[in-house]
C-alpha cells in the first residue's frame, strides 16, 4: 500500500519536472531577461533540493509542516519564522485609521472588524476571531486559510465550498503550509487552487510559477452563483479594477446595498497579484522578478548550504534581498518610503470625501430624478470600489505606485461628477 502510494508520488513529481521544463520553453521574453535573482528554473544557482521519502499524510492527505522538519529543516525553520508576525505585533485597526471606513462599509461585515493581516501562521485563529463571520458564513471562506480544506475541495469537488462554516471550520488545525505551494513534494512549486488556474487562462503558461503560488490567494475574488471561489477575470489583460467593475456590473454582481444611499455595493478583497500583474504589469514584473525573489530571498546556512528563506517578510527586512536591489534602487527604503506615504495620503483625502458623497446623497436622494438617483448610486458603487482596491491591496501602493494612482484618480473623477449632480 505504502509502496504504491509513494510510487505515484514519485511518477507524479517527474511528470510535474517535464511540465515545468515545457512551460519554461514558452515563457515569454520578459523572463528571458530576467536578473539572475536566483529562483529561474533554468538557474542552475537556485537553490535545489532532492526529493526524499514523502512523510505519512493526514486523514485530508496532505502532508503537514511538522512532518518535514527533518527533511528540510532549514526552510521549516525559517516557515516557522512567520509566527513572530502575530495579531498581537501591533496590527492597525483600520476602523480606527480611517475613521471614513465606519460610514463607507455600512450595513457590511467589515465594518464590524478589519484589523492589518497577521501572517501565514495565524489563519485559522484569525478566521475564528473575526466578527464578520455570521451564521450564514460558508465554508467558501475557508478557501485559503488550510490546505486541509483545499485538499478536500480537490478530492470531494465543489460541493465542498457551499457547506456551512460552522460545519467545517473545527475540522481543521494546519494553517498556510507547504501544501499550499509545494503540495506533497516540496521539490517542486505547485498551485493546488484549481479556480485560480482557470481565472490566470494562458497566463499560467507565462507568469513565473514563484508568482503564482502566492497569487492562488492574494487576488480579488467573489464567490459565484454556486458560492464556489471564483475570479472577475480570465487572464491577465482583464486584472485591472475598471475590467472587474465592468465584469461585476455585467453580472448585477453586489457584496451588500449600502443602508444610507441605496447603491448595489462591491467590497475589493486583496488585489495584491492583479495589482503586480494586471493590465500594464508593474515595472518588477517586466522586469521578470517574482513575488519570491522580493519577500523571500536566497540564505547560506552555517554548513554552506544554500535555501529560500520561509519567512516572508518585506525586502526592506531582509538584508540579503535589499543588497541584490541596490544596485538600481540606491534608497530603496527611502523610495518605498515616499511612494507609499503619497498614495495613503490620498487614500485619507479621498475616504473623507466619499464619506461627504454618501451623506450628501442620503440627504439628497428622494429628491432625485430616478436617472439622477440610479446614476448617483452607480457612482458610489464604483467611486468606493476603486479607493477600495488601492487600500485594500496590502502595500499602500509600493507593489504598483502607478497602478495606484490610476484607481485614486479614477475615484476621484467620479466623486466630481457625483458631487455635480448632487449640487
Ligand atoms: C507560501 C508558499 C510556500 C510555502 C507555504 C512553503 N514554500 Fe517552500 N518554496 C516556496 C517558493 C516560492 C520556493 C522557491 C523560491 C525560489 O526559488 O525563489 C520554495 C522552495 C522550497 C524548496 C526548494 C529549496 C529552496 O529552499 O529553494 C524546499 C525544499 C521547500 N521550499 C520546502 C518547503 C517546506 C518544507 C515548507 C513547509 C514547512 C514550505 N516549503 C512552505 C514557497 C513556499
Ligand atoms: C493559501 C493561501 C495563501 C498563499 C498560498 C499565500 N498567502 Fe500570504 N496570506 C494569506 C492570508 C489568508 C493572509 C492573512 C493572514 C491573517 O491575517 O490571518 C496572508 C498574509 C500574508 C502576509 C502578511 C501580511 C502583513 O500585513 O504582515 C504576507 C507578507 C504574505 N501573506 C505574503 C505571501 C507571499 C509572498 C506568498 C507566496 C510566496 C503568499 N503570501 C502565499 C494567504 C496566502
Ligand atoms: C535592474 C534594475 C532593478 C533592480 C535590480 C531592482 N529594481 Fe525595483 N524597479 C526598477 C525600476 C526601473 C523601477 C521603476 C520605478 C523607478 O524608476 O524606480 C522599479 C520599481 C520598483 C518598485 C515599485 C513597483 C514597481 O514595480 O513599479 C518596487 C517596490 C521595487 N522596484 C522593489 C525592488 C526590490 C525589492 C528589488 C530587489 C529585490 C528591486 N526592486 C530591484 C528597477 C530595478
Amino acid at each position: 500500500m505504502l509502496k504504491s502510494k509513494k510510487a505515484a508520488v514519485i511518477t507524479s513529481a517527474a511528470c510535474t519536472v517535464c511540465l515545468v521544463a515545457a512551460l519554461a520553453a514558452c515563457a515569454p521574453q520578459t523572463n528571458a531577461t530576467a536578473p539572475d535573482t536566483g529562483s529561474s528554473t533554468a538557474d542552475n544557482s537556485a537553490p535545489k533540493a532532492e526529493p526524499v521519502e514523502t512523510p505519512e499524510a493526514d486523514e485530508f492527505g496532505v502532508v503537514v509542516a511538522d512532518a518535514w522538519k527533518d527533511a528540510y529543516p532549514h526552510q521549516y525553520e525559517t516557515y516557522k519564522q512567520n509566527e513572530d508576525n502575530s495579531p498581537e505585533s501591533g496590527k492597525d485597526n483600520y476602523l480606527e485609521t480611517y475613521p471614513a471606513l465606519n460610514t463607507m462599509y455600512k450595513g457590511y461585515g467589515f465594518a464590524k472588524g478589519y484589523d492589518e493581516a497577521a501572517s501565514h501562521s495565524y489563519t485559522l485563529e484569525s478566521i475564528k476571531a473575526t466578527p464578520r463571520v455570521n451564521e450564514k458564513t460558508l465554508a467558501n471562506c475557508i478557501t485559503c486559510k488550510t490546505p486541509q480544506f483545499t485538499a478536500k475541495v480537490n478530492a470531494e469537488g465543489d460541493e465542498v465550498y457551499a457547506i456551512p462554516f460552522a460545519d467545517m471550520i473545527d475540522m481543521f488545525n494546519e494553517p498556510i503550509s507547504c501544501y499550499n505551494c509545494h503540495e506533497n513534494e516540496p521539490t517542486q512549486l505547485v498551485v493546488p487552487s484549481k479556480f485560480y488556474l482557470t481565472s490566470l487562462g494562458d497566463a499560467a503558461q507565462t507568469t513565473p510559477i514563484e508568482s503564482q503560488v502566492c497569487g492562488q490567494c492574494h487576488n480579488e475574488y467573489y464567490f459565484n452563483s454556486e458560492k464556489v471561489t471564483s475570479n472577475p477575470y480570465v487572464g491577465t489583460e482583464e486584472m485591472t479594477a475598471e475590467q472587474m467593475l465592468a465584469f461585476y456590473d455585467e453580472l448585477e454582481f453586489s457584496d451588500w446595498e449600502h443602508p444610507d444611499t441605496g447603491a448595489a455595493m462591491l467590497k475589493a478583497q486583496h488585489p495584491e497579484f492583479e495589482t503586480i500583474y494586471g493590465g500594464n504589469q508593474s515595472h518588477m514584473a517586466s522586469l521578470g522578478y517574482s513575488c519570491a525573489d522580493c519577500r523571500m530571498g536566497t540564505v547560506t546556512a552555517d554548513d554552506g548550504t544554500t535555501f529560500s528563506n520561509h519567512n516572508l517578510v518585506s525586502p526592506l527586512e531582509n538584508d540579503a534581498v535589499l543588497e541584490e536591489c541596490s544596485s538600481c534602487h540606491k534608497d530603496l527604503p527611502g523610495q518605498v518610503a515616499q511612494w507609499q506615504s503619497e498614495v495613503t495620503e490620498r487614500e485619507q483625502e479621498l475616504s473623507k470625501e466619499i464619506e461627504r458623497y454618501i451623506n450628501e446623497l442620503a440627504a439628497q436622494k428622494d429628491n432625485l430624478s430616478a436617472d439622477d438617483l440610479a446614476r448617483a448610486q452607480q457612482i458610489h458603487r464604483h467611486a468606493q470600489f476603486y479607493w477600495d482596491f488601492v487600500m485594500v491591496e496590502n502595500s499602500e501602493g509600493a507593489h504598483n505606485p502607478d497602478a495606484a494612482h490610476e484607481n485614486l484618480d479614477k475615484c476621484e473623477e467620479l466623486l466630481e461628477e457625483g458631487f455635480g449632480l448632487l449640487a
